[in-house]
């Protein structure tokens, strides 16, 4: 199916990459590969986090980052944006997006950013509120949103219903995010026949980890629906800390090959984004990502796992 409506890809390696690598990576380096993603014709990059650095160590130096980039025009640069703080420190260092984000499961959200989901709505108020007088647009994740680590598999429904919270407060788009990488396109697709009737493709993203290998399948799931927004980070780097078992997103090389091969129409330089990658060869020359283990809470939820042992099917490749 050749389709001329063109696919958005969303770069998340520079932020839900590098949050999860142990490996210090120095902030020039970080800027040197936001400046090489930006050559690859990708259409959003998200750049960092502005969270805090006590969670997320690996991202504190934001602002450096976002001052010492060059601004491709056409690029939209973006980060998360969790609390009236993140909003301060974000306008000083003059995003172009901010990217709130909440979750489907309670458990991960009180996990990740210490509040339940109503919570995290009301702290998104002043968020979203900030980014209307800045002229700025907001996206909302929602994380969890087929499983969750804790609390195993979540409704649909549930999934919708805080999609459809994010939207009340004002965002321009919903990032329907599958943090542990456990979804199948079946479950891809029945979110969608749900969630599509109440909110436009044009405003609904799909950000997919590749914990079981399926990302590339679940893209194209989207794809066939409809969806034209995907995130992805270039070689696969990338997960939550906050999300045991949670390994990198779908790679942003397989996404555009496979949708180039279905005939999606696209604009972006597979070669450019392996040298960005390769730009990173040397600080991360050991895979450190989180792997699900033995008897975590992510094995524990999964139809994959015999007895207490992990199938290992969600081991992180290099
Ligand atoms: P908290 O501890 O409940 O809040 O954190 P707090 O207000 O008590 O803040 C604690 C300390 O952090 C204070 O410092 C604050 O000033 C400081 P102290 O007084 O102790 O010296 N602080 C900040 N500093 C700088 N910038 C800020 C900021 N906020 C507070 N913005 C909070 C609540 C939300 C801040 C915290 O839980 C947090 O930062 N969490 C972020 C966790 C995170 O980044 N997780 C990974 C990203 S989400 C993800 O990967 C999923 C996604 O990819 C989609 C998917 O795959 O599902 C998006
Ligand atoms: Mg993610």
């Amino acid at each position: 199916m050749r389709t001329t409506e063109k696919i958005r890809i969303v770069e998340v390696g520079p932020r839900d990459g590098l949050q999860n690598e142990t490996a210090p990576v120095p902030t020039e380096t970080k800027i040197a590969f936001v400046n090489a993603l930006s050559e690859t014709g990708v259409d959003e990059i998200e750049a960092s986090a502005f969270v805090s650095p006590k969670w997320v160590p690996q991202l504190s130096d934001a602002e450096d980052v976002f001052r010492g980039i060059s601004r491709r025009p056409g690029v939209v640069y973006s980060a998360l944006v969790p609390n009236e703080r993140g909003v301060e420190r974000a306008l000083e260092a003059g995003i172009d997006k901010f990217s709130v984000f909440t979750a489907a499961s309670e458990t991960f959200n009180q996990k990740n950013i210490n509040t339940s989901i109503e919570g995290s709505i009301e702290r998104f108020l002043p968020v979203v509120e900030s980014a209307r007088t800045a002229g700025l647009p907001v996206r909302g994740y929602v994380s969890t949103a087929f499983w969750c680590a804790f609390e195993g598999r979540i409704e649909p429904a549930a999934t919708v219903a805080v999609a459809e919270r994010l939207l009340d407060l004002g965002v321009q788009e919903v990032s329907i995010s599958d943090t542990v990488g456990k979804a199948s396109p079946d479950e891809v697709m029945r979110l969608l026949d749900l969630l599509l009737p109440r909110l436009p493709a044009d405003r609904v993203a799909m950000h997919f980890h590749d914990t079981y290998g399926r990302g590339v399948e679940n893209v194209l799931a989207s794809w066939s629906h409809g969806i034209r927004t995907f995130d992805a980070s270039v070689g696969g780097l990338g997960g939550c800390p906050y999300a045991p078992g949670a390994t990198g997103n779908v790679a942003t090389e397989d996404v555009v090959q496979a949708l180039d091969k279905e005939g999606a129409a696209m604009d972006v330089d597979l070669r450019g984004l392996t040298l960005a990658r390769h730009m990173l060869d040397s600080l991360l020359t050991e895979d450190r990502r989180t792997l699900p283990r033995d008897g975590s809470p992510a094995c524990a939820a999964c139809e994959q796992a015999d007895g207490d042992v992990c199938c290992g099917r969600g081991e992180a490749t290099p």
